[in-house]
């Protein structure tokens, strides 16, 4: 594959993405990235590289960098999930398993199953204990459809190759009448939305990048995070996806937010 840099002022991301015709375009800058990356698509290659580059340090970083809150985050999307009572649960690029962790302790009957292409992430899961990991493409799930009750993802979808064809699959391997869950960062407005922007975009990947020494992997967060759906955008996702009864919870002033829908039952 042909690699060109394309450069330009106040450059923010370094990322390779392939264009359109296929070839390799190093994007240097956050602005150019908005628009040269289509709606809904990201390098799946890219996105399994930096993953398995900070997998050993994922956990931790993650807690620094959000002081803690990611952990309040998922255990509200877990006791969301208990809630329903499952038997079946699956989570979608489950990485170190900190999301199906917490629905493992409060699902205690549940089988727990956590699914992630990149192995050097659910090694680390395995290893804190999520009893069954699977590797595998969230876009081509290896799973019979209706297979769980529940089926999650938490800061996964967005990491996708196409997050409609994400959602569907997800959809697919839920039961009629079952649930589907996301947690996932998204853009606060009013008065958060300047400050989180300036944290976003210039400090978190300067602190992200000592940490972790990975510092592109948290530029191509922000950008990430700017592209990807939220709210009523979201719904309107679920919504094409054929998912119905769909809610949006934000958390912390919109920083996160939890959107689940339920799948139809179907006629007999
Ligand atoms: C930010 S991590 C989130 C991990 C975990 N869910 C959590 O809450 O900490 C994103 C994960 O998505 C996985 N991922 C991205 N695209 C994927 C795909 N197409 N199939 C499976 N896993 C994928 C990555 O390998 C990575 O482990």
């Amino acid at each position: 594959m042909k690699s060109r840099e394309v450069t330009r002022e106040f450059s923010l991301i370094s990322c390779p993405i392939p264009d359109r015709a296929g070839t390799q375009v190093h994007i240097s800058r956050f602005r150019l990235v908005s628009k040269a990356v289509p709606r809904g698509s990201q390098d799946p290659e890219y996105v399994r590289g930096a993953f398995a580059r900070i997998a050993d340090r994922y956990v931790l970083a993650n807690h620094l960098l959000s002081a803690g809150t990611d952990i309040l985050w998922r255990r509200k999307a877990a006791r969301m999930v208990a809630d329903l009572q499952p038997t079946r649960v699956l989570d979608v690029a489950a990485g170190t398993g900190d999301l199906a962790l917490a629905i493992q302790r409060h699902c205690p009957g549940a089988e727990v199953t956590g699914v992630d292409f990149c192995e050097e992430m659910l090694l680390h899961a395995t290893k804190r204990g999520l009893r069954h990991t699977v590797v595998g493409d969230a876009l081509d799930l290896p799973f019979e459809d209706g297979s769980f009750d529940v089926v999650t993802v938490a800061f996964g979808l967005r990491n996708m190759g196409n997050w409609e064809a994400g959602l569907h699959e997800m959809a697919r391997v839920v039961r009629d009448g079952g649930h589907v869950l996301i947690l996932d960062f998204s853009l606060p407005r009013g008065v958060l939305q300047r400050p989180y922007a300036f944290y976003l975009n210039k400090l978190l990947p300067r602190i992200a990048g000592v940490i972790t020494g990975e510092r592109d992997a948290y530029e191509y967060l922000a950008g990430s995070i700017d592209r990807f759906p939220c709210g009523e955008a979201m719904l309107e996702l679920f919504s094409r996806t054929g998912l119905q009864e769909s809610e949006w919870l934000p958390l912390s002033g919109g920083i996160a937010s939890i959107y689940t829908g339920q799948v139809a039952v179907m006629p007999s």
